[in-house]
């Protein structure tokens, strides 16, 4: 039978099945975990049996991940769409053979590294100077994969900071680098403008504004500028010079990207040694996924509880929840890793693929979504998969009871989501509070907890920069797998091609410039309303 097939039926054969009752199996919580990299991920709060671990795993061997994970490794075109490598491995990997096209890539990565290190060694130290003296801040102009890593990242890593402050401008809206430029001083400040193409719009626009005003203050601001970009002559176009460009091959996906030239912030902030940790548990978890068995492959086991949850059960999203309060940008984060990779409708070759893609990728640190959206996890009628991750310490010694506080909510959350609360308990605890009859069934009803709800626990013991790079490898690779067996090419967006054009196209018309030719009615009637709320139409020599 048709594996798929096997585990649909595995699924309705099971669906009521208390989750709880397959702890009745001595060690399941051992047996239903990965271990790697200091890190342990538990599953054994799914509805996953033995049977459907085993026929999960079949899935993955029959879409052959483990010689598609070597073809990435080693450099094959496995971007079929753009004809590319993915190597962005090769950004943390140790000196070794790392070939794409017969190229030895690891000499150029190396080379950029270091010129990255001496660049931050030298601003961080007071080499380096703004007009105004040492640089206090550094404000990075990127978006999607030029922003959101380091973003994360740098957040994550507050306890290792010791260089200048990092900000990060992502948004056209005017008010973002409005409100961020307008908190640093020019003299002393940074510009970093992250994009992998340099045309990206939003990007080059905040990039504009950012020169205009150090401009206004500084004789030469382009001294003041870095570029981290594969595109060195459109830099060069922009006014930065190559010595300050840090440049990375087209092999490098743009949500990909942190590891290189684009987390040169986070390097700037927590420094290089730093740095290099984080790319050293990068390469770790890399090391692990590339030889444990796939039962014990923690990327690939959690790619599989992906796929049985929303290929196989149906449920439409996850939830990423971590109770760290600096990892507060991973979902942000991952809803791009992800849904910008395996939010597709077609496979390799083209044509429909038979089930969904990518679920919906959503979440907020604990433990503040519990008291916004948790109700709806424990008592909705839809089921919201969880992914809990937590530290088992904190950085903050004096803050202990914090932390044990935070760590009980974790716990006591998906405890929760497991197990539920029955009709007869929740009618039990309001009668010992003096409830009786009609009215103590109606209240009790409310206080149902249907529970039987999946989750999934990462534990870690600290996040530091180490364990940092490997939970983002750790969902690279997960990605990765995903993509894999539902046979679709997870390194290519032209999702977002489509806006990008019809922006463009209707700018002139926003701009009162132009009449709206060609746009649907719906477009129309919208902008028109915008025009009048906006009082006067503007004209071009308004702006
Ligand atoms: O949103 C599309 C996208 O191409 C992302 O994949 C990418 O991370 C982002 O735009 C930014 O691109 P760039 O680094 O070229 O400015």
């Amino acid at each position: 039978m048709d594996i798929w097939q096997a585990l649909s039926e595995n699924h309705a054969a099971n669906a009521d099945r208390p989750i709880l009752r397959l702890f009745d199996a001595a060690g399941r919580a051992g047996h239903y975990s990965a271990e790697a990299c200091g890190m342990r991920f538990d599953y054994s709060r799914t509805n996953i049996d033995d049977d459907a671990r085993d026929l999960l795993i079949a899935l993955a061997q029959a879409a052959d991940v483990p010689g598609r994970r070597e073809a990435m490794f080693e450099g094959r075109p496995i971007n079929e769409t753009e004809g590319r490598a993915v190597l962005h491995t090769a950004l943390r990997a140790p000196e070794g053979q790392l070939v794409a096209g017969g190229e030895d890539v690891k000499a150029g990565v190396r080379e950029t590294l270091a010129r990255m290190e001496d660049f931050a060694a030298s601003l961080r130290e007071g080499r380096y100077c703004g007009a105004g003296g040492p640089i206090a801040d550094v404000v990075n102009i990127g978006i999607g994969g030029s922003d959101l890593g380091p973003a994360m990242a740098t957040l994550a890593l507050a306890p290792w900071h010791d260089g200048p402050r990092c900000h990060f401008v992502s948004n056209v809206d005017g008010a973002h680098v409005h409100d961020v430029l307008a908190r640093c001083d020019p003299g002393r400040t940074l510009v970093i403008v992250a994009s992998k193409t340099f045309t990206t719009v939003e990007t080059m626009t905040n990039a504009e504004t950012a020169r205009a005003w150090m401009a206004r203050a500084v004789a030469e601001p382009a001294r003041q500028f870095v570029a981290l970009s594969s595109d060195a002559a459109r830099a060069g176009a922009f006014g930065i010079p190559p010595g300050r460009v840090f440049g990375f091959e087209d092999w490098v996906g743009g949500r990909y990207s942190l590891w290189g030239p684009i987390g040169l912030s986070l390097m700037l902030a927590i420094g290089p040694a730093a740095f290099r940790d984080f790319l050293a548990g990068g390469a770790a978890m890399d090391a692990h996924f590339r030889a444990a068995p796939l039962e014990e492959n923690m990327p690939v086991m959690l790619a599989l509880v992906g796929i049985w949850h929303h290929q196989i059960c149906g449920h439409a999203s996850r939830a990423v929840l971590p109770y760290d309060q600096r990892l507060a940008r991973l979902p942000a984060y991952l809803q791009q890793l992800e849904m910008e990779s395996n939010g597709k409708r077609v496979g390799m070759d083209g044509a429909d693929l038979p089930r969904p893609a990518g679920p919906i990728v959503w979440g907020e640190p604990g433990t503040n979504g519990q008291h916004a959206f948790f109700q709806l996890i424990h008592q909705g009628r839809q089921v919201v998969p969880c992914e809990f991750l937590v530290a088992a310490r904190g950085h903050e010694p004096e803050l202990a009871h914090h932390h044990a506080l935070l760590v009980a909510n974790c716990l006591a959350q998906s405890a929760a989501l497991l197990r539920g609360r029955t009709l007869a308990e929740a009618a039990e605890t309001l009668a010992g509070r003096g409830l009786t009859g009609a009215e103590l069934e109606r209240q009790a009803r409310h206080r149902v907890f249907p529970g039987n709800r999946p989750s999934t626990t990462l534990i870690y013991p600290l996040l530091d920069p180490a364990t940092l790079g490997a939970i983002i490898a750790l969902y690279e690779h997960r990605v990765f797998v995903e993509g894999v067996i539902l046979g679709i090419n997870s390194f290519d967006q032209w999702g977002v091609e489509l806006g990008k054009e019809l922006a463009s196209q209707l700018l002139p018309a926003v701009r009162g410039e132009a009449t709206v030719d060609g746009a649907d009615p719906s477009t129309r009637a919208l902008l028109a309303a915008l025009h009048e709320m906006a009082g006067a139409r503007p004209g071009p020599e308004d702006r």
